[in-house]
């Protein structure tokens, strides 16, 4: 299959490549996606066929507009209003009663539809000319990091997709926050299914006791209810292992234990990353934001460059980006840390 190189420009094209039923790779402020007719059970189909992707799991329904929720969503749940007017355009999904016309192969069987308006411009702007809602997940091979930029994107889908929009380097580089109403023996309020740049406080701070803690909420409950998340995710080729302070990596790089080996961190634990017998190449960042923003084009340039093993520093603080970053890191490396 030939693979059309579309820029911003290039939307409209994309959007009638959707409504024939064919798939496009576009950016979003998140990470890249790989789009279809959310109303076409065909073209959704594909979409799992060109990931490789399990299907159990469901996917996430894009629009660009709040009139298009009716088109997929029977009901909204309480506070979903306030959701949507505190944080659409953005980085949030909120999972909704679906109505049938969305298929069971975009939900994975579930009664319920992930539904997200994304901020980038060239996302809306495809949406728009698409003028359906567009079912689309990551647009990485299944198991891989999500890509964040336009090399990763090609990398992953040429040859899989029949177009892929250029949007340049996304900008928060981790995937959107899924929350999804809960009403339990456990508690009853939205709470968080994977983490994102929409944090735990900016939920709470609107939603107030509409918001249940992940704490309250059973997490065999959350599991049931989100169930991609117990695949492999955001795996790079080489070894991941994680660190959370500097002194961890001076006493593995004294040990010599990662020759050869790269790391990603917090500025902080720069010094100490950089040493003789340490590793190959240092990646520091002014703060847990940029290195989120980085983490899965680091992946892939690392992979690149061919080194056995990254060590990623991980925030311990709650709250914020962390919880995201902290998320992702734990399936990249599988749980691996640092050893000395
Ligand atoms: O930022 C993002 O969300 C990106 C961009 C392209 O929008 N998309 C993305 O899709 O990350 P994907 O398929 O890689 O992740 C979708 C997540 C999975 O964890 C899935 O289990 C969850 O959303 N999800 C989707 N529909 C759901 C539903 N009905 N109930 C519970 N979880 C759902
Ligand atoms: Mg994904």
């Amino acid at each position: 299959m030939t693979t059309e190189l579309l820029t911003p420009d290039g939307t409209e094209r994309a959007g009638e490549l959707i409504r024939q039923g064919k798939l496009v790779v576009f950016p979003t402020e998140t990470v890249y996606g790989l789009g279809a007719d959310a109303l076409d059970p065909g073209a959704c189909r594909r979409i799992f066929e060109a990931k490789g992707r399990p299907q159990d799991n469901p996917l996430i329904v894009h629009i660009y507009d709040r009139s298009q929720v009716d088109l997929v969503a029977r009901a909204l749940p309480p506070g979903a209003e306030i959701l949507m007017d505190s944080f659409w355009p953005g980085p949030l999904t909120l999972v909704l009663p679906k109505k049938s016309a969305v298929s069971d192969v975009v939900t994975a069987g579930l009664d319920t539809v992930g539904v997200r308006m994304p901020r980038h411009p060239a996302a809306l702007d495809f949406l728009k000319a698409a003028g359906t809602p567009v079912a689309a997940p990551s647009a990485n091979r299944s198991g891989k990091p999500s890509p964040t930029n336009f090399a990763m994107a090609r990398s992953a889908m040429e040859g899989r997709a029949e177009a892929i929009i250029d949007g340049g380097q996304c900008e928060t580089g981790l995937e959107s926050t899924v929350a999804a109403w809960t009403d339990t023996a456990a508690g009853r309020g939205w709470t968080i299914l994977r983490p994102g740049a929409v944090t735990r406080e900016d939920l709470y701070s609107v939603l107030d006791d509409l918001y249940l803690s992940q704490e309250s909420a059973r997490d065999e409950d959350l599991l049931a209810r989100s169930p991609g998340t117990r695949h492999p995710h955001y795996q790079p080729r080489a070894e991941v292992r994680l660190f959370s302070d500097a002194e961890e990596l001076e006493r593995a790089n004294a040990a010599g234990c990662y020759q050869g080996w790269a790391v990603l961190c917090a500025e902080e634990a720069k010094n100490a990353a950089e040493t003789e017998r340490g590793p190959l190449l240092v990646r520091s960042y002014p703060g847990w934001i940029a290195l989120a923003r980085r983490l899965y084009s680091d992946f892939y340039e690392l992979d690149s460059a061919g080194v056995p093993g990254i060590l990623a520093q991980i925030p311990t603080e709650e709250g914020g980006i962390s919880d995201a970053l902290r998320n992702r890191l734990l399936k990249a490396s599988a749980g691996r840390l640092i050893e000395f």
